[in-house]
C-alpha cells in the first residue's frame, strides 16, 4: 500500500474524540518507528510544524530536538510565541537561531521577487543544515507535511524547505500528519492543547514579511511593516473580524509619497492594508470593512508608525491581483 495515499475509508477528523484517537495511534507509531533515537524538527511556529512538535513531545519527550530559525521576517511576537509555547517542555532541546542579520545582509539591494524568495529559502536550509551537523546522534527528521503538500507538490514541503538538505545529511522522515487536511491538523492541535492563536493562525508565507516589504528590503520599511501589521491584527481582533477574514496583513511598497508633518513637507512610505476571503486561495474576494474600523487603523498607523504618511486599502480581487504583493 502507498503510505502517501489517504485510504478512502479514513474518517475525517472533526471532533476532539476523533483527534484523541488519532493522537493515541500516532504516539504508538512514532514510538515504534523511532525507538530510543533522536528526532530533529524545524519548528517554524506555523500550524503544521507546531502540531508535529506537540505530538512528538507527547510521544518521545526529550528525544525531540527543535530548531527555530528566526529569519528576521517574522511577524511581531511570533518567535517569542514559539519559545513561550515550547520552551517549558523542550528546555535546552529547543534551539533558537536569530538569523536576522544574516538573512537581511544577504537580501541587501536584492529587489527581484523570485530571487528574494530563493535567497530566503536557500539561507534557511543552510542555517538548518549547520545546526543539524552540530548534532551527531540524530537519525530522524520530522516534517509538518500535510496531505495537500503531497497532492500539490509531490511530497516536498516547499515552504519549509527542509526537503533540500544535501545528500550526505540523510535522515529517515517522521511525518505524522501527512495524511491530514489542514482543518484536521487544527482539530488535532487543539486536542493537544496548543493555543488557539497558533492553531487557528492564518496562512503566512515561508518568506514571511519579505514578500510584503516589496523590492529591496530595508530595515526601516521592515520595521514599519511589522508595526503596522501588528496594529491591523490588534484592531481586527478587537472588532471581531480576525476569525471572519481568511487572511489579512499590511504591505510597505518601495516607493515614497509626499506628506506634511509638523508644518513641514515629508517624503514617507505608504502602508497598504490587504484583507481577503477565499476558500482555497486560488481566487479571493475583498471584504467590505466598516469605515470606522478602517479609519481607526489608519489613524493608529499614522500616529504610531514612524516614516509612514499614507494608508491605503487594496480593493483588488484575485484574479487579476494575487493575494500577496510579490
Ligand atoms: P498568492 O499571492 O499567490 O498567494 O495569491 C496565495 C496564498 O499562498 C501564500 N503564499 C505563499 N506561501 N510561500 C508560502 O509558503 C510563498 O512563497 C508564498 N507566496 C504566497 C499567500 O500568503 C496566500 O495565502
Amino acid at each position: 500500500m502507498d503510505s502517501n495515499r489517504r485510504p478512502e475509508n479514513m474518517a475525517r477528523i472533526t471532533t476532539k474524540e476523533l483527534a484523541e484517537k488519532f493522537i493515541d495511534e500516532q504516539i504508538g507509531l512514532i514510538r515504534k518507528q523511532v525507538g530510543d533515537k533522536k528526532v530533529l524538527l524545524a519548528l517554524s511556529g506555523g500550524v503544521d510544524s507546531s502540531v508535529v512538535a506537540a505530538l512528538l513531545i507527547k510521544a518521545i519527550g526529550k528525544q525531540l530536538i527543535c530548531v527555530h530559525v528566526n529569519h528576521g521576517l517574522m511577524r511581531k511576537g511570533e518567535s517569542e510565541q514559539v519559545i513561550e509555547v515550547f520552551k517549558g517542555n523542550l528546555e535546552e532541546n529547543l534551539i533558537y537561531i536569530d538569523g536576522t542579520d544574516r538573512f537581511l545582509d544577504k537580501l541587501t539591494d536584492v529587489a527581484e521577487p523570485e530571487t528574494k524568495r530563493k535567497i530566503i529559502g536557500g539561507e534557511f536550509i543552510r542555517v538548518f543544515e549547520e545546526e543539524a551537523r552540530k548534532l551527531t546522534d540524530v537519525d530522524f527528521l520530522a516534517q509538518g507535511t500535510i496531505y495537500p503538500d503531497i497532492i500539490e507538490s509531490k511530497g516536498v514541503k516547499a515552504h519549509h524547505n527542509v526537503g533540500g538538505l544535501p545528500d550526505d545529511l540523510k535522515f529517515e522522515l517522521v511525518e505524522p500528519v501527512k495524511l491530514l487536511y489542514k482543518d484536521e491538523v487544527r482539530v488535532v492541535g487543539s486536542a493537544l492543547g496548543l493555543p488557539d492563536a497558533m492553531v487557528y493562525r492564518q496562512p503566512f508565507p515561508g518568506p514571511g514579511l519579505g514578500v510584503r516589504c516589496t523590492g529591496a528590503i530595508t530595515r526601516d520599511r521592515l520595521e514599519a511593516l511589522r508595526e503596522s501589521d501588528a496594529i491591523l491584527r490588534e484592531e481586527f481582533e478587537k472588532a471581531g473580524l480576525a476569525d471572519k477574514i481568511w487572511q489579512f496583513f499590511t504591505v510597505v511598497p518601495d516607493f515614497r509619497s509626499t506628506g506634511v508633518r509638523d508644518g513641514k513637507r515629508v517624503f514617507d512610505w505608504p502602508v497598504i492594508i490587504r484583507a481577503v476571503n477565499t476558500v482555497d486561495a486560488m481566487s479571493a474576494e475583498v471584504p467590505e470593512i466598516d469605515w470606522n474600523i478602517l479609519k481607526k487603523i489608519t489613524d493608529r498607523i499614522l500616529a504610531e508608525v514612524p516614516g509612514v504618511c499614507r494608508v491605503l486599502y487594496d480593493l483588488s480581487p484575485k484574479a487579476p491581483a494575487t493575494i500577496e504583493w510579490e
